[in-house]
């Protein structure tokens, strides 16, 4: 496995890979399972794995957990090199944005409205742009992210779509904890009894999606039932639930199979987001 800082390196080590098929996974680091999921996926899909690490300022707001994000470089090298991975991009901020904050952006539209990107206006407008130059940098054939950050993998498929950028997009399952809490890095946030609340997320949506395997449909029915289960959490704090197209994200009123179960919220301070897809009626 070899390590590259920079983009000179970076663009040496593509040279030698020679015709053999990239496929990437772009990631924030502090590793967990769910991402090295998503390694394991791109092992699948390409001859060879580029992960990148990089905390991406443009996707944090003002206010966010940008000076605190967990990081820890040699611990997620060996898990890397654990799994396989061939080459790991682990770029400066003056490495990955040489010219400075770049001034032509992506720009997400209308969908990057709804759901998380409702309250947190400027996010997905740093996921893209960050994607993009990930895309450039490393040229990948593939590229695999996690359905943990649903509203994220579908903004990066219209991107891919609507700019023709001739990159394989895939989405891989949801990793969980045994209490079906879905893993995440701001997980070590958590205090053991935000940890033991933050489980009722998923319960909530489980729940929702047994009752609608059961044969309800309305959408109203199901977000109302996430949303007691989660108010009688009193460390818990709902920003959203919705029912979405998985396409569009635009909310639908009854639920069909495809339809997508999202939410946001608080947990103390922690913002925890979580999906099911509706499967299996
Ligand atoms: P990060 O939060 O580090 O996540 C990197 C990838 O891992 C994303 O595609 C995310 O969906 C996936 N992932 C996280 N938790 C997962 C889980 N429990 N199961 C499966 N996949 C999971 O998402 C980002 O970084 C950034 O926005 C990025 C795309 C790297 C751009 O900066």
């Amino acid at each position: 496995m070899r390590v590259v800082a920079t983009r000179a390196e970076l663009a040496e080590a593509q040279e030698g890979a020679g015709d053999r098929r990239t496929a990437l996974v772009p990631t924030m680091g502090y590793l967990h399972e769910g991402h090295l999921s998503l390694v394991d996926r791109a092992r699948e899909l390409g001859d060879r794995v580029v992960v990148s690490i990089f905390v991406n300022p443009l996707q944090f707001g003002p206010g966010e957990d940008l000076e605190r994000y967990p990081r820890d470089r040699e611990r997620d090298l060996d898990l890397l090199r654990q799994r396989g991975a061939d080459l790991i991009f682990v770029p400066e901020l003056d490495e990955m944005y040489p010219h400075g904050e770049p001034t032509v952006t992506v720009s997400p539209g209308s969908m990057a409205k709804r759901l998380c990107g409702a309250h947190r206006p400027g996010h997905f407008r740093g996921v893209l742009t960050v994607v993009a130059r990930l895309f450039g940098l490393v040229r990948p054939e593939a590229a695999v992210f996690g359905r943990k950050d649903f509203q994220q993998g579908v903004l990066i498929r219209r991107m891919v779509r609507d700019l023709e950028m001739g990159v394989q997009v895939e989405l891989s399952p949801i990793v969980r904890e045994d209490d079906g809490l879905a893993l995440s890095s701001r997980n070590a946030y958590l205090g053991s009894g935000e940890r033991a609340a933050a489980a009722a997320l998923s319960r909530a949506l489980f729940e929702a999606r047994e009752r609608w395997r059961a044969g309800t449909s309305s959408a109203s029915s199901l977000l109302e039932g996430i949303r007691g289960r989660v108010a009688a959490e009193s460390l818990l704090q709902l920003q959203y639930a919705e029912a979405v197209d998985p396409d569009s994200l635009e909310s639908v009123g009854q639920v069909v199979e495809g339809t997508v179960l999202a939410l946001a919220a608080f947990c103390g301070t922690t913002r925890l987001i979580d999906n099911v897809e509706l499967s299996g009626r």
